[in-house]
């Protein structure tokens, strides 16, 4: 596989994805989620695919865990760094979908959160990103995927456009979606102090659940639970998102 189709998240990005992230950084936020990761570790190896800035595995270490992760930009990996050493938390800075981290066929768990597959632009590599999760799983071992559900049934049909999300804070999200290619850009706007508006946008292949169960079954692995939410809500035609793992079978 040549070079990925993710927009690389840069220095600018990586300075500012923890601050932009607090809401989902708190331990209200964060513990049903770890809860759910230590309890299907079994004790055993961790790895997260895009590991960002710890939001995640650094907490997942601080529980005892045994965690690794591999991460496309080396700026997020730079942020990372000044949590946790790299013998605490090895990372390996590269595509989810091909990268290979030590100890390889070894984990218990391989998990992508925060919709991330969906940062991965063809369907080849969303392919490829499941088969490199289940090369990295030992026998009955698992993959764990976060992702939101397409939002078309918001969409507003003649301008392509969903709204997504409006905080407290005045952050605004739109999703432009085009249905032929099952590409999706969203776009956030931002009010700063100074009472101008940041915007950033993103560019993702969006996927439904059946589809990614058609991926695990490509490299192998079976659906074992599907949930709406990390309390293990039942996944519903309303739910929004979906929190999903396969197994690796025992033989
Ligand atoms: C929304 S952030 C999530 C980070 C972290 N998992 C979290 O939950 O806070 C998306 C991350 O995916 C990384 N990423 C995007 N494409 C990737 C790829 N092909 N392989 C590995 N990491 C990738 C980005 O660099 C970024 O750090």
């Amino acid at each position: 596989m040549g070079v990925t189709s993710s927009d690389l998240y840069d220095e600018t990005d990586a300075q500012r994805y923890d601050e932009d992230n607090v809401s989902v950084s708190t331990p209200e936020v964060l513990n049903p989620m770890l809860d759910v990761l230590a309890e299907l570790a079994h004790a055993g190896k961790v790895l997260e695919f895009a590991s960002g800035t710890g939001r995640i595995t650094v907490p997942l270490v601080n529980r005892g865990l045994d965690v690794a992760g591999i991460e496309l930009s080396p700026h997020m990996t730079a942020k990372l760094r000044e949590k946790m050493p790299p013998g605490r938390l090895p990372v390996v800075v590269g595509d989810m979908a091909t990268a290979t981290a030590p100890d390889v066929g070894n984990y218990s768990l391989v998990f992508l959160v925060f919709n991330t597959i969906s940062n991965l632009r063809t369907q080849a590599e969303q392919v490829a990103c499941f088969r490199n999760a289940a090369r990295h799983l030992r026998p009955g071992g698992r993959f764990l995927i976060e992702l939101w559900v397409p939002q078309l049934q918001r969409m507003a049909p003649d301008l392509h456009l969903a709204p997504v999300q409006f905080e407290t804070n005045g952050h605004l999200v739109f999703d432009t979606y085009d249905l032929a290619s099952q590409e999706c850009m969203s776009h956030h706007y931002r009010p700063q102090p100074d009472g101008s508006v940041r915007y950033g946008s993103g560019r993702f292949r969006y996927l439904w659940a059946p589809e990614c169960d058609l991926m695990a079954q490509l490299a192998g692995l079976e659906l074992e639970s599907r949930w709406a939410d990390w309390s293990r809500s039942p996944f519903t035609s309303a739910s929004p998102s979906h929190v999903s793992i396969w197994r690796k079978p025992e033989h």
